[in-house]
C-alpha cells in the first residue's frame, strides 16, 4: 500500500511511482486573493429545522481588535435539545448505510476544502490569527484527516470479518457507530482539529453535535456548511457555537453516546465528572489535552540545528500548540553558546499581521490569554531571569517571544500556552535528574531529544512514555497517517488522532454467531 504523504493543497501531481508531490500555485495569485476584503461571516447554530433567535455577537480579529470578522449567534438550551432530537432520529439511517457512502462524503469534503483554500486561509488569519504558513499547514492537515479517515473507515467498517469457529457455526465480527457524538474542539486548530474529530465520528457511523471554541465560531460555521455541501445530512451534523454552558449542556445530555474533546486537562476532568455522574449508558471520552513539553539537549548536539528546532518548536504559531516546547534542558557545557544562538534567532522573528508573507509570529488568540502570559512573565521576572523581550505591535493581542531561565524545573508548575520558553541547565552525568524532572510534570504529550549518542537516545526514549518523541528535529506539526498524535497521563486518553486505532474509539463492536 502506498505510503500516505501530506497533501499539498496548492497543487498536487503524481510522479511515475504514483506518489503525490506538490508545487505551490503562484504566490501572487494567493496574495491577491488575500488582499481582497473578506466578506463578514454571519455564523450561528446549524440545527436542522431551527432558526436561532439568539443575539448576534461581534467576532473581532486577534491581530486587530478594531476589525470585525463576522458575527455569531450562540446556541440556546432549546437549540441543544433540538440538535439532539434530530441527531438521535438520524442515527439509524446514517449508521446502517454502507461505510462507502459516509467515506465518500469525507472525500468530497477534502475536495471542497482544497477548492475553498484561499478563503479559508484568509479566515484563519483574520479570526484565529494564523500566519500563512500555519494556515496552509492547517488546511492541509484538515484535508489529510478527511482522506485518511475515509480510507481507514473503509478498511475497518467495511464487510464484517469472519471469525474462526467450529463447523456448523458462522461467527462474524463487525463495528457499529455508537449514537450521537459530542465533538468539542479548541481555538488553536479551529479547522483541522474541529473537522478531524467530526470526520472520525461521522465515518464510524455516528451522528455529530459539534461545539467549536467560543473564540473561533466562524471558521467552524464555514466548515460545517461545507460538510453539508459534501453530502452529510443536516440532521446528522449540527453546529452549536457557544461557551462552557453549551459544552456542559452537551456533555450532560441523556442522549449523548460519546465525546471527543481537545483542550485543557481541567476541562477534560470536568467532562469526565459530568459523564460519570449520569445514569444510563456508560459514555466514552476521547480527550487530547496539554503538556509541559520538554526538549533535552546534550553536549554532542549540533548547535545550529538545536537553535532552529527550538525556535520553531517554542515560537511557531506563537507557541499556541499543545505540542509546543515549554521547557528546554541544556547541558551546562554548551548552554551559553546555544542560548546565545537561540536568543539571536528569536530576536530575528517578525511579529505582526498574520496575513503578511514575512510574519513569523502572529497574535495571541484573545486578551485573557495574553494577560495570562503577561502575568506569568511578570511573576517569573521577580524570581528568575528574563533573557529576551522584543517589540510588540499594539493593534492586537500580541506577545513577544520570551526566554526565561529557571534555577529548577520545579519552578514551572503548569502549561503556559504561548511563546514563552523556559530553560534549565543540567550537568554532565546528571541525565537521570532531567528524566525524573520531565516525568514529574505528570504530562506526556511531546518530547524532543538532541543528541548524537545512541545510548543516550535509547535511555531517554526508554525512560519516558511520552506520546510523541522527536529526535534531532523540531517537535511540532505531526503529520496525519505518518505521526499519529496524542499523549498519555495528564495529556490525554488516546487513541492517537491521525492514527490507525483512532476510529475504533468512535465505534462499538458486535459479534453475530449463527448456528448453520
Ligand atoms: N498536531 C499538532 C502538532 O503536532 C498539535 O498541536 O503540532
Amino acid at each position: 500500500k502506498q505510503i500516505p504523504l501530506p497533501s499539498d493543497i496548492y497543487g498536487r501531481r503524481k510522479n511515475s511511482a504514483g506518489f503525490e508531490f506538490g508545487h505551490r500555485e503562484s504566490l501572487d495569485r494567493l496574495m491577491g486573493d488575500l488582499s481582497k476584503p473578506l466578506p463578514e461571516v454571519k455564523a450561528g447554530p446549524l440545527v436542522a429545522g431551527v432558526t436561532s433567535r439568539a443575539e448576534e455577537k461581534r467576532v473581532t480579529s486577534p491581530a486587530d481588535r478594531s476589525k470585525t470578522v463576522g458575527t455569531v449567534k450562540e446556541a440556546t438550551p432549546a437549540d441543544v435539545d433540538a440538535a439532539f432530537t434530530a441527531a438521535d432520529k438520524a442515527f439509524k439511517a446514517w449508521s446502517r448505510q454502507p461505510v462507502d457512502t459516509r467515506a465518500a462524503c469525507l472525500e468530497r469534503m477534502a475536495g471542497l476544502l482544497e477548492e475553498n483554500r484561499n478563503r479559508l486561509l484568509a479566515l484563519l488569519a483574520a479570526e484565529a490569527g494564523k500566519t500563512l504558513d500555519d494556515g496552509i499547514a492547517e488546511i492541509r492537515e484538515a484535508v489529510d484527516f478527511c482522506r485518511y479517515y475515509a480510507d481507514k473507515g473503509r478498511e475497518l467498517f467495511g464487510a464484517p470479518v469472519q471469525m474462526p469457529g467450529p463447523t456448523g457455526e458462522d461467527n462474524r465480527h463487525l463495528w457499529r457507530g455508537r449514537g450521537v457524538f459530542g465533538c468539542i474542539s479548541p481555538w488553536n486548530f479551529p479547522l483541522a482539529i474541529f473537522l478531524g474529530q467530526i470526520s472520525a465520528a461521522l465515518v464510524a457511523g455516528n451522528t455529530v453535535i459539534a461545539k467549536p471554541a467560543p473564540q473561533t465560531p466562524l471558521i467552524a460555521y464555514e466548515a460545517v456548511k461545507l460538510f453539508h455541501q459534501a453530502g452529510v445530512p443536516a440532521e446528522a451534523l449540527a453546529l452549536l457555537p457557544g461557551g462552557p454552558d453549551v459544552g456542559s449542556a452537551i456533555t450532560a445530555h441523556p442522549r449523548l453516546a460519546g465525546v471527543a474533546f481537545t483542550g485543557s486537562t481541567k476541562t477534560a476532568w470536568a467532562i469526565n465528572r459530568t459523564l460519570a455522574a449520569k445514569d444510563g449508558p456508560i459514555v466514552p471520552l476521547i480527550a487530547e489535552t496539554g503538556g509541559i513539553n520538554a526538549m533535552i539537549v546534550d553536549a554532542t548536539a549540533l548547535s545550529e540545528q538545536v537553535a532552529d528546532d527550538v525556535v520553531v518548536s517554542a515560537f511557531r504559531s506563537a507557541g499556541q500548540r499543545c505540542s509546543a516546547l515549554r521547557i528546554l534542558f541544556l547541558q551546562e557545557d554548551v548552554a551559553d553558546g546555544m542560548l546565545k544562538m537561540i536568543e539571536g534567532a528569536a530576536a530575528e522573528l517578525n511579529l505582526g499581521d498574520p496575513s503578511k508573507q514575512n510574519t513569523d509570529v502572529g497574535p495571541i488568540i484573545d486578551e485573557n490569554q495574553r494577560q495570562m502570559l503577561a502575568d506569568h512573565v511578570a511573576e517569573m521576572r521577580v524570581k528568575q531571569k528574563v533573557c529576551y523581550a522584543g517589540n510588540v505591535p499594539e493593534t492586537g493581542n500580541f506577545f513577544a517571544p520570551h526566554i526565561i531561565e529557571l534555577d529548577s524545573p520545579a519552578a514551572l508548575t503548569r502549561e503556559v500556552f504561548g511563546p514563552v520558553l523556559h530553560v534549565v541547565r543540567w550537568k554532565a552525568k546528571e541525565l537521570d535528574k532531567v528524566l525524573a524532572a520531565v516525568d514529574a510534570t505528570g504530562y506526556g504529550l511531546t518530547l524532543g531529544v538532541h543528541s548524537r549518542i545512541e545510548s543516550t537516545i535509547r535511555k531517554v526514549t526508554e525512560a519516558l512514555d511520552t506520546g510523541n518523541v522527536y529526535i534531532n528535529r523540531n517537535m511540532i506539526g505531526a503529520v496525519v497517517g505518518t505521526q499519529p498524535f496524542g499523549g498519555s497521563k495528564l495529556s490525554g486518553t488516546g487513541f492517537k488522532a491521525g492514527g490507525p486505532a483512532y476510529l475504533m474509539r468512535f465505534a462499538e463492536e458486535q459479534v453475530i454467531s449463527v448456528n448453520t
